[in-house]
């Protein structure tokens, strides 16, 4: 390599980080995240503190907005929501247009992304905080919307309008399980479990997607294209695909008579590309402080619901042969949050191609905030540098003689 391009034109030399393990993007006020401590608040409260003892909602408020709302601010910001829930007739004939094979990932990036054709004044970049605050509540509110669609699309059903007495969690889950011909009867248990999952997902810092999110509007690109891209994101099975791929995993470790040492072998073999998913993260080296209040809610949520599924305790046999094996322990693999959020979304009756889905709803307004205060912040467009590596000049040949 030729060390001249390591140096930058105007900066000095450049720094070469591959996957950013390293490198800080900007200043946020919004996560703090200590890997080595297990440690993940958001904006200084405990995680622990807000899946215990708040909702999404309120978790969504304070992301966005800073600081836990007032009664009254929290009951405008809830209504607002539900004033905003329904979305234009004109998506669902784009809605039609998706085969009933298409992932909903897909129908819901597609769609979020066509939020700037209906909301055009969206993609002002100079906007006030009031239209601001109108793109935010405007795509809170018409995600879930989006997302039960895509899945009542995938199983050929007619979509369900939102209910709007109903709250965040309750009117999603009606949307997904009522038919035009049977209504669906919300389950307090239910609901607390999803939006304990919400809250747990709900933002961490500058992840892949997250990252993406701020670079896309970084370019003052709109909330909604930036959002939509940091969904496509999420989509990789390394990201927020993990939930999808961990019951996968388990379901094919059943089937194959539930030995999870042999799985354990096969992810250790550096022959094999098989990993084991839900294990390992990028920061969280010595426990995922999600995946413990997780784990809890994942027997307290089955238990509630009388539902046995055997593949929890295939999940909690390879964790604990992984937690006591050196090729593990020595990498500093533990399960990460997506070990055991697939158990309980499985419990709700969540099916397994809505996970990721469900992830980005959590993930929503970690966006929203990470997107707004890179805004706020007048954040430079993001452009990272590279080290050049390829051919040096050359000169064109023609293309009979090549
Ligand atoms: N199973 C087996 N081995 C693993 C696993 C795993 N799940 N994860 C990492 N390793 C091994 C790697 O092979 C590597 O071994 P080596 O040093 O002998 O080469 C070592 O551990 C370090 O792994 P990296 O891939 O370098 O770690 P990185 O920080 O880049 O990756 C990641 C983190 C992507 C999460 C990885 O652990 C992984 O692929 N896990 C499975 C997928 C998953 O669960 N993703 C969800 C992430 S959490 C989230 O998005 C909410």
């Amino acid at each position: 390599i030729d060390i001249s391009s390591f140096r930058s034109a105007s900066e000095g030399y450049i720094t070469l980080d591959p996957g950013y393990k390293n490198t800080g993007a900007t200043t946020s006020a919004i996560t703090f995240l200590d890997g080595e401590k297990g440690i993940l608040r958001y904006r200084g409260y405990p995680i622990e503190q807000l899946a215990e003892q708040s909702n999404f909602i309120e978790v969504s408020y304070l992301l966005i907005y800073g600081s836990l709302p007032t009664a009254q601010e929290l009951n405008d910001f809830s209504e607002r929501i539900s004033r905003h829930t329904l979305v234009n007739e004109d998506m669902r004939k784009i809605l039609d247009g998706f085969p009933a094979t298409a992932h909903p990932m897909g129908i819901l990036s597609a769609l979020v992304s066509s939020l700037t054709a209906f909301y055009p004044e969206s993609l002002k970049s100079n906007q006030s905080q009031d239209e601001m605050d109108l793109s935010v509540i405007r795509l809170m509110a018409k995600m879930p919307t989006i997302a039960a669609w895509s899945y009542k699309n995938s199983i050929g059903h007619p979509v369900i309008y939102p209910k709007n007495k109903l709250d965040y969690a309750s009117n999603f889950l009606n949307m997904m399980f009522s038919y035009p011909t049977e209504d669906y009867e919300v389950d307090p248990v239910v609901v607390d479990a999803l939006n304990k999952l919400l809250i747990l997902h709900a933002d961490h810092e500058q992840n892949c997607s997250t990252s993406t999110v701020r670079l896309v509007g970084s370019a003052h690109a709109s909330l909604y294209s930036s959002v939509s891209a940091g969904i496509s994101a999420l989509w990789g099975p390394l990201h927020g695909g993990a939930n999808q791929a961990v019951i996968e995993m388990l379901e094919a470790i059943k089937a194959d008579g539930g030995d999870s040492k042999k799985f354990i072998e096969k992810a250790k073999d550096k022959n094999d590309p098989f990993r084991l998913m839900g294990f390992g993260h990028r920061v969280y080296k010595n426990f995922d402080p999600r995946a413990k209040i997780i784990k809890k809610s994942a027997d307290d949520v089955l238990a509630a619901l009388g539902v046995k599924d055997p593949i929890l305790d295939i999940a909690k046999e390879l964790e604990e042969a992984a937690l006591n094996d050196s090729y593990f322990v020595e990498r500093k693999l533990y399960p990460n949050v997506d070990f055991y959020s697939g158990i309980i979304y499985r419990a709700i009756g969540i099916p397994t191609n809505m996970f990721t889905v469900m992830f980005a709803l959590g993930r929503l307004p970690g966006w929203i905030a990470q997107w707004k205060e890179m805004r706020e912040n007048k954040e430079p467009i993001g452009r990272p540098r590279q080290i050049y590596v390829g051919e040096t000049e050359r000169d064109y040949v023609a293309v009979e003689k090549r």
